[in-house]
This record gives structure tokens, sequence and C-alpha cells, in this order.
């Protein structure tokens, strides 16, 4: 499919005036000094350095050591012209035990990242959390535990406090399917536990934090606020009801488990009757659907591929984050796949789009991550020719102005990632990034993706 048809170019890519365009990273990934500071650990702390958690024993002790180059790191960016960057703060570099005691050299790190930022003409769009729950909360139950929503409401304030002076835009989780199921159901990520009923709690509990925290927000007058979904369309593999069924039930749990609360004040009645015929239910309490469904500014979505599914197999237990799902199978994507294995499927990204302007008309969109990995290597003249990454990040980008065209309101998109990083359970193995860093070295080497983006953000900023 891409390699027939037609490369785009920058030069076919136009946005709206206004239309944000930057990269994202997140905390665990990229900042390292895991124990500078008086930081304390977190989940992924204790998982990576659990043996058989992540592929070849890899941790984020020192991942690309943001926390001390993140100077250099600000300079990159606006070498390439970014005028947006999507970045999450550490809670227990902020928080060490996650309740209590704030540690003010983690602020202070941050309001200095922040500053260099803003000095460099460069919009900060934070995330609160992104996955590195401190672990003196796991230990008290984590998100299967409701009081973390609290403390998520404790921290946010502390963040606020310290940093609302200086960043207007604020994302309060990233991906909360991955934080609920993949974490509390299927065991990929930190914390590792494959209990059903803890997952259900979970993401009840996350959404109770993302509604708590947006309330924190709200009150301290910060003007900009949003939350962060992986989302993707999902299709039957045939027309049987077996696959419709298995469809309805995936979409369920990918999708409109997270939407419907934040938008519409809901949880989707099918999914909810799903979730307790598997004995996980949702821990929901009186008044809890108003707190989620407090008005946000913006929903980010996170875009990486479209899924199929196939119903009525059975033995797809182990490993599966879908509740009640024994019976689905996920198929190989068609066409070609990144090194991750994930689809190319830049359409898939328009039609999602195109869903959520009639599911969920009024909120504006923004794409927070989108972007792709492959075996790069360094060339002998020093750069890295990722052909691939380029060509995904233009189609995907034209994917984004196919969506404005059909009257989505789609306000900006951010490139995953800035550099290569920790890419949790697949270690260093995986590279996003559009900028290569040599681990060894700690080099950091624009790739030619870097500067097709740059491209872009050059044309546009010039009202091309
Ligand atoms: C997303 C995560 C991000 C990164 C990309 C590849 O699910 O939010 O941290 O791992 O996938």
């Amino acid at each position: 499919m891409t390699s027939t048809a037609p490369r785009p170019d920058a030069a076919g890519i136009s946005f709206p005036p206004g239309f944000v365009l930057g990269s994202a990273t997140a905390a665990y990934q990229i900042e390292g000094a895991a124990t500078a500071d008086g930081r304390g650990p977190s989940i992924w702390d204790t998982f990576s350095h659990t043996p058989g958690k992540v592929l070849g024993g890899e941790t984020g002790d020192v991942a690309v050591d943001h926390y001390h180059r993140h100077p250099d790191d600000v300079a990159l960016m606006a070498d390439l012209g970014l005028t947006a960057y999507r970045f999450s703060v550490s809670w227990p570099r902020v928080v060490p035990t996650g309740s209590g005691a704030v540690e003010q050299r983690g602020l202070d790190f941050y309001r200095r990242l922040v500053d260099e930022l803003l000095q460099a003409g460069i919009d900060p769009w934070l995330t609160l959390y992104h996955w590195d729950l401190p672990q003196g909360l796991q230990d008290r139950g984590g998100w299967a535990d409701r009081d973390t929503a609290a403390r998520f409401a404790d921290y946010t304030a502390v963040v606020a406090d310290a940093l609302g002076d200086r960043v207007r835009h604020w994302s309060t989780l990233n991906e909360p399917w991955c934080s609920s199921l993949l974490s509390y159901k299927a065991g990929h990520h930190a914390p590792g536990h494959t209990d059903a009923a803890e997952a259900s709690a979970a993401v009840h509990h996350l959404l109770l934090a993302h509604g708590l925290g947006t309330r924190v927000l709200r009150e301290k007058g910060l003007p900009d606020l949003g939350i962060t979904l992986n989302l993707a369309p999902i299709a039957p593999a045939t027309g049987s009801a077996e696959d419709a069924d298995a469809a309805r039930r995936v979409d369920g749990q990918q999708n409109r488990l997270f939407l419907d609360p934040v938008l519409r004040g809901e949880y989707p009645a099918d999914v909810v009757a799903d979730l307790e015929r598997a004995g996980a239910p949702l821990p929901v309490r009186e008044g809890d659907l108003e707190v989620i469904s407090a008005p946000v500014d913006w929903l980010g979505v996170n875009y990486y591929f479209a899924h199929t599914v196939r119903g009525g197999s059975s033995g797809h237990d182990a490993g599966n984050p879908f509740i009640g799902c024994d019976d689905v199978e996920q198929l190989d994507p068609a066409g070609p796949t990144t090194t991750m294995g994930w689809g190319v499927q830049p359409e898939g990204m328009t039609e999602l789009l195109v869903r959520l302007r009639d599911e969920h008309p009024g909120t504006p969109v923004v794409i927070t991550e989108n972007g792709s990995a492959w075996p790069d290597e360094v060339a002998a003249d020093g750069v890295v020719h990722d052909v691939e990454r380029t060509d995904y990040l233009h189609r995907h980008l034209q994917a984004a102005t196919d969506a404005i065209a059909q009257g989505v309101d789609l306000r900006g998109y951010f490139a995953w990632s800035l550099l290569d990083n920790f890419e949790w359970a697949f270690g260093y193995s995986q590279r996003f990034g559009i900028v290569h860093v040599d681990y060894g070295t700690q080099r950091r080497t624009p790739k030619d993706s870097a500067r097709a983006y740059a491209e872009v953000v050059r044309r546009h900023r010039a009202g091309r």
C-alpha cells in the first residue's frame, strides 16, 4: 500500500492558522536520574528492576538523561522550530511517597524546564500522569484503591501551585487504558497484575482522579484543560455475528469506556454489563460520574493504528487486556508494519477523528501522540535516513488535514517522540524518536524525519 502510493511531502500539507505542531515525551521514558534530588521510586522503577518484566532487563535509571540535559534538548527543539512541547511531570519526583511531603527540588526542575521552553518560544503542554505512580501508593493498592484518586488531586494542586503561573495547557492523564487494563489485567505494564476486578477498579479510579484533578485545576483558574486517551478504530474480521460482538466488546473497553464517562457523564451500558458478567464491576459511587464529566477544553487522542478482531475462538486469556474477552483474537495488521508490529494506517486516524466529530460534537481534539518505530541506523554520513518514519509522519499529518477538511475540530498534532527513549516493556529496543540518541554517549542526532517535520512547521509558521 504505502510502497506504491505517491509519498506526500511538506509542500502538500497545510494547516489552519493557530494549529499547534509539537513533539511529545514522558518523564520515565527520558529523564533518568531515578534517585536524584529526593525522587522516590515509582511502580516503573520496581517493575523494570523485576527480572523478566522488561526486555533485556533494561530500566529507566538513566534513560536519555534528560534530567541533566534539558537545556540541550530544549535548544534542539528550538533549532527544529517546534513551537509546542508535551511532557509529563514525574509524581514521585514531586511527592516522593505519593502523599504528604513535597520535594521542592523536583518542582524546581520542572520550573527550570518550563522557563527554558518559554524563553525559546515553545509552549509547554503538561501531563500530570504518564504512568509513574509512586510505589508508596501502589503499596496501598495503587489504582485499584479509591484513595489513590484523592492523592492524585492533592498532587495536582501541588504542581498547579508551582507551575500554574507559566503553563497554560494541562492534561490530567495519559492513556488510562494502559494504566488500568494493560497494567492490572494483562500484566504487561507496571504493576504487572493480572486481576480483572482490580483492572476494572483501576479504570474507575483513574477516571475519578481525572475528574478530581480537573476540578482542582479549574478552581485554580487554569485555562486549557484536557485528558489524553489512546483510541483506535476496531473492525470485525468478517461479517459474522461472533466477530461483530467481539468488535463491540473491544471497542467498548478500548474507546467508549473512557470517552463516554468523561464526555457524556455515563458509562456505556453494554460495557457495564460485560464487566459485571465477567465478575469485574466498575466500583461507581453516587456522584462519581458528575465529577468525572467535569467539562474539558480539549480531548487528547493518541493514535497509532487500527485494530481488527475475531471472536469465537478460545484460549486468548493470557496477556489479554480486555476483560471477558478470552474468545477474542486480535489479528495482525494487513500491509506494512513497524518494528512494534503495528500497522501503518493513516486513514484509521481520519476515520477515528470523524467518528469523534459525530459522537462527541463540541469537543476540540488534539492528536497528543502519533509516531512509529523503525530499525534506524546511523549512516556513514552520520545521519539517520529514516525514510519510513518520514513517510509515516507525512501521511499522518495529511490524514489530520483530511479530518479537518471533513469538519473535525482538530487543534494540534504532537509527534511521538522528540527523542529515542525507554519504550516501557520493550526497553530501548524500539526507537520512536525523530531525534536519534546514542545510548552509550547520549549524543543526539536529528533524523531525516526531524528535518522533514521542521519543514512542515516552517511552512506553517510562514503561513503556507
Ligand atoms: C503510547 C505511550 C507512549 C509511548 C508510545 C509509543 O502508548 O503513551 O509513552 O510508549 O505509546
